[in-house]
Parts: structure tokens; C-alpha cells; sequence
């Protein structure tokens, strides 16, 4: 990872050499990953790959070790023929990187409205310029990974079962023009149009504005522009941010974001558990490329891709690392209202994003929903198993119901980035315990428990579902 940003000493000894020796820490490294994230070209490679990128040039290889698969571990897995094998482990990549491109989609935006309270508050004109940079980054990095899962789904699925919904003609702004067709629904549906849903746009910037009277020179231009064309705030309905709070929530708490500086070092702590989830997967494709290059043997696209967005993503790890962990330090002390906001934020996406362990996709650490066994029901009725509704209520049942290999390569990841978000939240001494130590996590990862629980929904769910085809 020779141009990987994360807070390596090396980059701490090459922000030395070119800053202001009186310069903060902190300042020395967002100054240092603008400079390596410029000169970097991964984003440019990574495009290029999609660009070329054809299904069945790939569909003969895996793309990742096999525990990167859908139903690893479970005894369907075991029956699993070599070519339904490969399938599954093409389209844990194609899951994997589409809840990816709905997060980086919420992120870009987040990205700006936190940049413009950075730009007011003065002295982080390269931080502005990082997030910038990023946010473009960003782009290309969710049309790559909506580019190749297309292309995989299509051929594997056929495109009856993709249903994306295109969205309507309405003027979404600059978060319209990022986002690819496909994800747009995600982000805007008609119940922004409502009247209610503009009083409560308005009631919820009221209170964060009220609440956050002494910072509204930091407001951020974005919001600012929103409202004077009185668009509302997007919030997606997937991705990391559509799980760690419903909808309204999430839009006041970008109110708070886009207010207060301290706050919008706060959202980074958000944006660090993102990028640690992502690593926490992207990391085996990375080791995956590396093995493939090291004995000359063929590395499948997508694995490429994913090795040249670890190398991107790192730099956006450092600076959400040093926004969450340090850049906080320098500014005010939180008042009573910020910290309240911000140990609520922690908790809730600790409840609603990180409390389970799935039976179905390794790494997955919220408890399997209707909605995703909705989703594996499908998949055993598509051409890539074409079972009958009663051998998939079968199987499913094993899958989600009964202890299996999955559920322990689960907790190793779940185990992993326990680790890598209490590294960090750890010292975020503003936190209550529950989220330094990630205590809701922590009980979350319990096998018993996500039997328990799949047991119920799947009794649900099968009773839902017609007994003959
Ligand atoms: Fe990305
Ligand atoms: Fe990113």
C-alpha cells in the first residue's frame, strides 16, 4: 500500500518534512493525504477496469476468497455445484458493493455540507479541497460498482429480477446529476413533495438552528442553497446511512452536521465506521489481488477494483480517523446539547446497523429481515438455483435457523471491526461507555441470539409463501 494514507508513521514523518513544524498534528496530516490522494491515479484505474469490463471474461474465476460468498458455510453451500460456488461469490461482490455505492452516495453529501461549515470556520482550505477531491472520487468509484453489478446481476439473474425502479424527471440537484438512475429512488421518493414533509424539514433545521444559536456564522453554504431553493434535505433509504437511523432523523441530524464545527467532525466518526466496514471485507479482495499478481495468474476485474478502492478509500479513512479522533480536540469544548446529539447518533447506529449477526452473508452484522430473506427466496428461485418454492423454504430454513459454518466466519469479521471501531472510539472521551466500547456491538455478536431471532421471522416469512410453485 505504498500510497496508502492511513496513519502510518511514515505519513507522519512525511508531514513533518513539508509543513510548519508549529503545525498541528492534525493539520499535517489532512495536509499530507490531499498531497498523496492528488498524486494518486487509483480512481483512474479503477474506472478503466469498469469501463472494460465484461461478464463472462470474469465469470470462470472467483473474485474473492470463497467466505466472500452468499450462503457460505451453510449446508446449501455445501451442495452448491462449482458453477452455483462461483455465482455466489459474484454476487456477494455485486451485494457487497451496491449497499457501498448507496452509502458513498449519502457520504458525497455529507461531504459537502460538512466542507462548508470547515470552509467558514477558516485554516482548512486543504481539508475543503480533500473533501472536494473525495466526493469526485466518489462519483466514479459508484458508477464503477453499479457499472460491473449490472453487468454480473444481468447475466447471471437476467433482468427481470433486477427491478430498479427508474426515478421520476423531478429536479433533484446536485445529488440528481452524482447519482446513477438506478440508486435514485433510494434517495428521493413523493413523500418529499408532501407539505408535511416541508414543515418537517423546516421544524427539524429549527430546532438544530435554535439549539446551535451561538454557530450560525458556520452554517454551511450548502444547506444555505437548499433552502433558498427550498429543496429538501435527500436521505437515503439503504446504505449505511438509510440503516444507521430512519429518515427524519437522519435529516436533523445533517441539520447539525451542516451547523456546528464540533458536530461536523462528529459526522466523521460516522463516516469512519463506513470506511471500516468496508475495509473490513475489501481488505481479503486487496490480499487476494496481491496473491494473483505475485504468481502472474489472471485477477478478475472486480477484484482489481476493489484492490484500487482500498487504495483510494485509505486516504478517506485518514481523514475521517483524524476529523473523529483529533480535529475535534482544537475546537471548543461540546456543550451539553452537542454531546447528547452525539452519543444518540453513536447509539443508534450501533442498534440499527451493527446489533446482529446474519446467517446468509458473512459480515453482515444486523439480524436477517423479512426483507432480506425476501432477497435469498428470490435468489433460490432465479435461474442460478431454480429450485421449487418448497426446496427454497427448505434450504432457507437450514441456512437461517440452524448453526453453520457461516455464522462463524461471521464473528471472525464481526470480531475484526469490533477492534478497528473501538481503536477509535475508545478515545472519544465525550462518549458515554456503551459507545466507546461498543457494548451494543459487542452483545450483537452472539450466534444463539441470531438463531433465536431468525427463527421467528422465518416462521413469518414462510407462512407468507405459497406451499406449491
Ligand atoms: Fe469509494
Ligand atoms: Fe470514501
Amino acid at each position: 500500500m505504498s500510497q496508502s494514507a492511513e496513519l502510518t508513521p511514515e505519513i507522519l514523518e512525511q508531514s513533518s518534512n513539508i509543513s510548519n513544524p508549529k503545525e498541528k498534528k492534525h493539520v499535517k496530516i489532512i495536509k499530507q493525504t490531499y498531497k498523496n490522494n492528488t498524486n494518486s491515479d487509483y480512481t483512474e484505474k479503477l474506472w478503466d477496469l469498469a469501463q472494460n469490463f465484461d461478464y463472462a471474461s470474469n465469470s470462470n474465476h472467483y473474485w474473492g476468497i470463497p467466505e466472500l460468498s452468499l450462503l457460505y458455510g451453510t449446508p446449501l453451500y455445501e451442495e452448491a455445484s462449482p458453477s452455483q460456488k462461483l455465482a455466489l461469490n459474484h454476487l456477494f461482490w455485486v451485494a457487497n458493493y451496491h449497499y457501498i455505492a448507496v452509502s458513498e452516495s449519502s457520504t458525497s453529501m455529507y461531504n459537502m455540507i460538512t466542507s462548508g461549515v470547515f470552509e467558514n470556520l477558516g485554516g482548512y482550505e486543504e481539508l475543503c479541497k480533500e473533501l472536494e477531491l473525495e466526493t469526485d472520487q466518489e462519483s466514479y468509484h459508484i458508477r464503477t460498482f453499479q457499472k460491473v453489478a449490472y453487468k454480473t446481476k444481468t447475466s447471471l439473474l437476467g433482468k427481470t429480477t433486477l427491478g430498479n425502479p427508474l426515478a421520476s424527471k423531478s429536479d433533484k440537484g446536485w445529488l440528481g446529476k452524482l447519482l446513477p438512475k438506478p440508486l435514485q429512488p433510494l434517495f428521493f421518493s413523493s413523500q418529499y413533495k408532501t407539505i408535511f414533509s416541508g414543515y418537517q424539514d423546516y421544524a427539524l433545521s429549527f430546532i438544530a438552528k435554535k439549539m446551535l444559536e451561538g454557530k450560525k456564522q458556520y452554517y454551511s453554504q450548502y444547506l444555505r442553497e437548499l433552502e433558498q431553493k427550498d429543496h429538501p434535505i435527500a436521505a437515503a433509504s439503504e446504505g449505511i446511512s438509510g440503516q444507521v437511523a430512519p429518515r427524519h432523523w437522519m435529516r436533523f441530524f445533517t441539520f447539525n452536521w451542516g451547523i456546528s464545527p464540533f458536530m461536523a467532525c462528529q459526522y466523521y466518526c460516522l463516516r469512519y465506521t463506513a470506511n471500516a466496514y468496508l475495509k473490513n471485507h475489501e481488505y481479503c479482495y486487496y490480499k487476494s489481488f496481491q496473491e494473483l499478481e505475485k504468481k502472474g495468474e489472471f485477477i478478475p476485474a472486480p477484484t482489481a477494483i476493489s484492490y484500487y478502492h482500498l487504495l483510494d478509500e485509505s486516504f478517506h479513512t485518514t481523514i475521517s480517523q483524524t476529523l473523529a479522533k483529533d480535529m475535534y480536540r482544537e475546537l471548543p469544548q461540546p456543550t451539553a446539547y452537542e454531546k447528547f446529539l452525539s452519543g444518540k447518533i453513536l447509539h443508534m447506529m450501533q442498534n440499527n446497523m451493527l446489533s446482529g449477526l446474519s446467517g446468509a452473508l458473512p459480515g453482515r452484522f444486523v439480524a436477517d429481515s423479512p426483507l432480506f430473506m425476501l432477497f435469498i427466496y428470490k435468489l433460490l428461485k432465479s435461474p442460478v438455483f431454480g429450485m421449487s418454492n418448497q426446496d427454497s423454504l427448505y434450504w432457507m430454513e437450514k441456512s437461517f435457523c440452524q448453526e453453520h459454518d457461516g455464522f462463524h466466519v461471521g464473528l471472525k469479521y464481526h470480531a475484526k471491526l469490533l477492534e478497528a471501531l473501538r481503536r477509535v472510539f475508545n478515545c472519544l472521551e465525550y462518549q458515554s461507555a456503551v459507545n466507546r466500547e461498543m457494548r451494543i456491538m459487542a452483545a450483537g455478536g452472539s450466534i444463539d441470539k441470531a438463531i433465536k431471532g431468525n427463527i421467528k421471522v422465518f416462521e413469518k416469512f414462510s407462512r407468507s409463501i405459497p406451499q406449491s410453485n
